[in-house]
């Protein structure tokens, strides 16, 4: 019986009572009690069936952690839901200095004694009395080529790093650490690579313009000069030089106006008198 049908019942026998007050108050106090059973019943289930609903449904919910240290990133990255890790970066561009640097080293040579102005003295003073293909002789040009070249690759390479150090490494969020460790480790390869090319475009130039030039040298070690062999000629023509570049088989030659930039011959210490001695 719902509570309608019963209050309609029971207004029907209070009509028939003819509406007795104690009876009223009676069926009033019946009528207050059965509600609020109903009401009491139904609302534990309905809660009931909340509490349930709400235990089953899943929840997302958010930590955040301001500015975590490497260290508290790291434990966090281990966490169960690193997945859903998201660290954005308090900026986005970071310059590459920050986390990389290089320390270059030069071949020893460019440091050495063999640079400095006391070995050119001492060359000065021995190869006005030596022969030219003398290592003594030529070692007064080759040398502060070699520092010249040393100097070159000096400059090249902080040219390279100022480039570098100003080059920004752009992310949002925290990268990985494996995927940062593997970009970094490409830019770093690229910056070798592009630091090495770019000295040999230049060493490359260099050699080009002298070669194709046909530049004589300043001791005619790749040209020289004599008087025509046509008789009575004051014709002055320029002739290439020939070395041997095996010294096993000195039958093989090459010529500096053939193979400019690679024709060549080891330099040694000579005695006129005695010849070549080493
Ligand atoms: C190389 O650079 C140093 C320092 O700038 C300079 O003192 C030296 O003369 C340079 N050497 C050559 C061969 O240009
Ligand atoms: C590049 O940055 C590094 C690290 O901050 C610094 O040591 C180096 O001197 C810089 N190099 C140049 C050429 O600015
Ligand atoms: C002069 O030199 C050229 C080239 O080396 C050679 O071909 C020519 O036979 C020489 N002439 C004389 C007269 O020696
Ligand atoms: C060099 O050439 C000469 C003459 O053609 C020959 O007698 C000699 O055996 C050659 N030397 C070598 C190492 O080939
Ligand atoms: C060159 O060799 C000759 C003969 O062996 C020797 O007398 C002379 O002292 C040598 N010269 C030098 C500069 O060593």
């Amino acid at each position: 019986m719902t509570t309608s049908q019963r209050k309609r019942s029971t207004v029907a026998t209070a009509a028939n009572n003819d509406s007795d007050p104690e009876q009223e108050t009676v069926w009033h106090l019946d009528n207050q009690r059965l509600s609020t059973r109903i009401f009491l019943a139904s609302m534990i289930i309905v809660l009931s069936f909340l509490i349930l609903f709400t235990s089953l449904s899943y929840t997302t919910q958010t930590v955040i952690v301001q500015q975590p240290s490497v260290d508290v990133y790291s434990q966090l990255e281990t966490h169960p839901y690193a997945k859903t890790l998201v660290c954005p970066c308090t900026s986005i561009l970071n310059e590459y200095k920050n986390f990389i640097s290089f320390r270059p080293t030069f071949h020893q040579i460019c440091s050495s004694i063999f640079l400095g102005q006391q070995w050119l003295d001492y060359l000065l003073k021995t190869s006005a009395i030596i022969y030219i293909r003398d290592f003594r002789a030529a070692g007064l040009a080759f040398f502060p080529l070699l520092g010249t070249l040393c100097n070159l690759s000096l400059e090249t390479i902080s040219t390279e790093l100022l480039n570098f150090n100003a080059t920004k490494y752009a992310t949002k969020n925290l990268q990985p650490r494996d995927l940062f460790q593997s970009e970094a480790q490409q830019i770093t390869t690229l910056f070798q690579q592009t630091t090495r090319n770019s000295f040999l475009l230049q060493l490359a130039i260099f050699q080009q313009t002298i070669s194709s030039n046909a530049l004589f040298n300043g001791w005619l070690t790749n040209y020289f000069y004599g008087l025509s062999n046509v008789t009575d000629s004051l014709n002055i023509v320029f002739y290439p030089s020939f070395y041997t570049p095996d010294d096993n088989d000195l039958n093989i030659t090459c010529s500096c106006k053939y193979s400019p930039t690679t024709c060549g011959q080891s330099s040694g210490i000579y005695n006129l008198t005695k010849g070549r001695v080493r």
